[in-house]
């Protein structure tokens, strides 16, 4: 097996900083926001939390932090955000733009629900153009009394399409404060940690930026993919993709569209890692469909590995 060593997407000196960080919310605009607004009370069991006065539909669940934003216009992505529990984090993140001259702004403090606040956050402009945020820690009490059976345990990651790859990497892992768990040797897709889990954030190459390639929900275990296809096909909802297993992050995964053509993932399994006890050197898997898909490498037509590209 060859291992071309200069698609290897470095990790600076940041890389790491971040070791207690997860996503949090995610706004989209799409076309029908009511629509889509309504598959996702029916399906995920997300609850309209408030109309903000732009007529943006903010979805979550119980009394926790938001999941969703939905405003109306052509579908993409409005903004993608990140919790940051780490001690000291928030003003790291903002030292190490400072340093690489990346301009920044404080998030408006209106941007969470009232009642579950955050005292502080970072608004920047990804790579690509895409607002992404950081914000202090919020409370999630009310969150955490799922029933897997009728909706996921969490928002788990965000992977946003690109069409360069390596310069996204490199301001979240050289800046932000990343690591790569894993990438495919020709550079097109590459993994990211900022907690345990193998990946809160990844990115492939799709030809364009703005917009995510996908985003995934946490369900507890396999007996709950079982009775989500049921479920999901019970409510009309085609399976996309899956069930399967993904090499990189070891999860179960299956994959379904909302009415925005959103692909929508459902993961479990995803792999550990422990960064305080060891350390870890990110890996890079051949360009082939049975890397993102080891179950016998079909994949659906959105996604391209090796060869087929
Ligand atoms: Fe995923």
């Amino acid at each position: 097996m060859s291992r071309p060593t200069r698609t290897v997407i470095p990790e600076g000196l940041a890389a790491g900083s971040l070791r207690r960080t997860s996503v949090s919310h995610i706004a989209f605009r799409v076309p029908d926001p009511a629509a889509t607004a309504d598959f996702y009370e029916r399906v995920l069991g997300l609850q309209i939390a408030t109309t903000l006065p732009d007529g943006t539909i903010r979805l979550g669940w119980g009394s926790g932090h938001h999941v969703l934003d939905l405003a109306a216009g052509d579908k993409g992505l409005l903004h993608y955000a990140f919790e940051v529990r780490d001690a000291g984090g928030l003003n790291g993140i903002r030292e190490r733009l400072d340093a690489a001259g990346i301009s920044h702004e404080k998030l408006d403090p209106g941007f969470v629900d009232d009642a579950v606040g955050a005292a502080d956050g970072i608004s920047v402009i990804d790579p690509d153009g895409t607002e992404v945020q950081f914000h202090s820690p919020v409370r999630r009490a009310g969150e955490h009394a799922a029933d897997t059976g009728r909706r996921p345990i969490k928002f788990q990651h965000t992977t946003i399409g690109t069409a360069d790859v390596r310069r996204f990497a490199e301001f979240f892992v050289g800046i932000v404060g990343f690591r790569i768990s894993d990438q495919l040797q020709n550079g097109h897709f590459c993994w990211m940690r900022s907690d345990r889990d193998h990946h809160t954030l990844a990115v492939v190459d799709v030809g364009r930026g703005g917009d995510i390639d996908h985003y995934s929900y946490d369900l507890a275990e396999w007996e709950d993919f079982k009775s989500w296809c049921d479920r999901l096909t019970d409510l009309e909802v085609p399976v996309q993709w899956g069930p399967g297993r993904h090499g990189p992050g070891n999860n179960l995964f299956v994959f379904f569209d909302d009415p925005a053509g959103n692909h929508v993932e459902l993961s479990a399994e995803m792999e550990k890692f422990h960064d305080d006890r060891v350390e870890y050197v990110p890996r890079q898997w051949e360009p082939r469909p049975e890397t993102v898909n080891l179950w016998g490498g079909q994949t659906p037509k959105w996604r391209k590995v090796g060869a087929a590209e």
